[in-house]
């Protein structure tokens, strides 16, 4: 079958999440396949390819075939508790014996901080650009995925709030998202490690040229403003771009492969019985500058 990308929903959501089929994500690439994989990802900001049997050195090939990636630096785990390597983030409920984690685990509580509304690393000075997540394995339900545009949340707000973001400064850090669900118990070493960083609010995408909003639950000020009324204007803008037209759940199969692109959209994971295996593994492109090279 030849390689076509279709919008997922094309009723309601013509530009914003495709279906790639003609595709082996297990096998090399071609110049032309990559090529056309990066113009799906900036025509539909995320993509979906069914029935990709990947395991971490073929998800690994792959990913580097569409730039360099960032290392697995915002995870929790220590170094020896970890399942799998450093170019991976391991997005499971797993140990590293294979075996799911107990409810009150420390990695399982901050790994919870996924169910916030958020783009990937923009915690890190030079934050995510794609991110490319393989289910291996999926809870019988629950553990859907939704993913927001934020072109079209941009693009929906009025010229006045446009023009008072339009040169804001946020500072995003793990320590502000775990602490909105209470968790607090960081080392002196993660807390020096997660310092807050700077991310503008808004930024231009290099290749199409389209502004987005550039928010994320890491995001716990705003330069200049005060803390409170900063966050309670973040996340007005963030109750307006996860409106339901904005936003697109992935009810995931085994071997689904989605990749979304972390300066256009923002994703959470949704809950599941935490009896059940869920493994999920993602490896991540970095952005290579930070959102603050990508003025509007
Ligand atoms: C991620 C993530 C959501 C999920 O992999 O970056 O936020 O549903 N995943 O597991
Ligand atoms: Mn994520």
């Amino acid at each position: 079958m030849a390689f076509d990308i279709k919008p997922i929903d094309p009723a309601t959501r013509a530009f914003f999440a495709g279906v790639v089929s003609g595709i082996d994500l297990t096998r090399r690439l071609s110049d032309e396949e990559v090529a056309a994989i990066h113009a799906g990802m900036d025509r539909f900001g995320m993509l979906v390819f069914h029935s990709q049997k990947l395991d971490d050195e073929s998800q690994l090939a792959f990913s580097r075939q569409l730039g360099p990636l960032e290392t697995a630096t915002g995870d929790i785990a220590a170094p020896e508790d970890r399942r799998i390597g450093m170019d991976l983030n391991d997005i499971s409920n797993l140990d590293k014996h294979g075996k799911v984690v107990a409810r009150d685990d420390r990695r399982r509580l901050f790994g919870l901080g996924n169910q916030l509304w958020h783009s990937d690393s923009s915690f890190k000075e030079v934050p995510a650009k794609y991110s490319l997540l393989s289910a291996r394995q999926i809870p019988p339900s629950g553990g859907n995925t939704e993913f927001a545009d934020m072109r079209a949340a941009y693009d929906a707000l009025d010229e006045a709030t446009r023009r008072e973001i339009h040169d804001l400064v946020c500072v995003h850090s793990q320590i502000f998202s775990r602490g909105i669900l209470g968790f607090d118990e960081f080392t002196e070493a993660e807390r020096q490690k997660w310092a807050p960083v700077r991310q503008r609010l808004v930024r231009r995408h290099p290749t199409t040229g389209r502004l987005s909003l550039y928010l994320a639950s890491h995001a716990g000020g705003i330069e200049g403003w005060p803390v409170p009324e900063a966050r309670a204007f973040l996340r007005d803008l963030t109750e307006h771009a996860t409106q339901r037209p904005f936003v697109y759940a992935h009810v995931w199969k085994p071997w689904d492969l989605v990749m979304w692109d972390n300066r256009v959209t923002m994703h959470r994971a949704r809950r599941y019985d935490p009896n059940e295996v869920r493994d999920m593994r993602r490896t991540t492109l970095t952005n290579e500058v930070s959102s603050l090279e990508q003025a509007p």
